[in-house]
């Protein structure tokens, strides 16, 4: 089976680091060369890490890295089975991407979008055959996260939906079954979730770093609301709020006032260096 990636920011690069480590001939596809080779540097340092920590023998390390192929032009993933889309989210954006992929592909290529976000449903609109079109959400970082939510949009045939809950176990993920609603399943709950967070830092008058401790060892988080939104970056978060808040009108899920300073400052977290925290 060969993969095709589209976008290798920080999920994309995941998503194709788990494909080669799983046996896949994989194409990854950026819009410039410079942003693919970037990728796949961090991707080979990944996994010489894991050489040298004893998780992955060095010659399967250097074959992984060896399947993966860079392109910038979309006619590259036309032998592929299944494209995971991880580009920008921006409807538009995937709309044009997902109408070139469907006229290069074959007619039985999956077509996966990794959107957090937006509505399957709607990003497959502008397919002539919908029914190839699903959703993989994987959750950050990728490759270390063992979640894989497979999203049934309104049109998504029964094959191609089992196709791609096989994939996730496949990519070593744990995947679950769930339908095309606004945030999916996690999200749903993860997003009003770390907006509460962050209004009871004004409220209750705590630091980030108590807020992070509190829920660490308070509740078990295996990191701190705060350190977790710097990872995802308040970009990524703020935008996914809104998408969510203008769907389901719920004010639990409108972005906080003080995600969207930290946004419009560019303290955007461990991408720009200072986000709740300096790195
Ligand atoms: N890609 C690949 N490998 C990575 C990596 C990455 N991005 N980041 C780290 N690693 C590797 C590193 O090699 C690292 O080892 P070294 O530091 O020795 O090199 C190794 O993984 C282990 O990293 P950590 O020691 O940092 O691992 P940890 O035990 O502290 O766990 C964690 C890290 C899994 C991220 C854990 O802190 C965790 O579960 N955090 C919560 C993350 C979370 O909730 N994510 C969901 C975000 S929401 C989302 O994604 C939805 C959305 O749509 C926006």
């Amino acid at each position: 089976m060969k993969i095709g990636v589209v976008g290798l920011g920080a999920m994309g690069s995941g998503i194709a680091q788990l494909a080669v480590e799983a046996g896949f001939d994989t194409v990854g596809r950026e819009v410039e060369m410079a942003r693919a080779e970037k990728a796949r540097d961090q991707i080979a340092h990944f996994l010489t890490r894991k050489v040298e920590k004893g998780t992955l023998e060095q010659g399967a390390r250097d074959a992984a890295v060896a399947r993966l192929s860079l392109t910038t032009a979309l006619a590259d993933l036309a032998d592929c089975d299944v494209v995971i889309e991880a580009a920008y989210e921006d409807l538009e954006v995937k709309h044009e991407l997902f109408q070139v992929l469907e006229s290069v592909v074959r007619d039985d290529t999956i077509l996966a979008t990794n959107t957090s976000a937006l509505s399957v449903t709607s990003i497959a609109s502008v397919l002539e055959r919908p029914e190839r079109a699903v959703g993989m959400h994987f959750f950050n970082p990728a490759p270390l996260m063992p979640l894989v939510e497979i999203v049934r949009a309104e049109r998504t045939a029964d094959d191609v939906f089992e196709a791609a809950f096989e994939l996730g176990v496949k990519l070593g993920k744990t995947p679950i079954r769930c339908s095309d609603t606004p945030g999916f399943v996690v999200n749903r709950v993860l997003i009003p979730l770390l907006n509460d967070c962050v209004r009871v830092l004004d409220e209750a008058g705590v630091t980030p770093q108590a807020l992070d401790a509190g829920m660490k060892h308070g509740a078990g988080w295996p990191m701190g609301p705060c350190e977790l939104l710097d990872l995802v970056g308040a970009d990524v978060h703020v935008h996914a709020s809104e998408a969510l808040y203008e769907k389901l009108r719920e004010p639990r899920m409108a972005p906080p006032a003080r995600l969207v300073r930290m946004l419009q400052a560019g303290k955007l977290g461990r991408k720009t260096g200072e986000g709740f925290y300096r790195y």
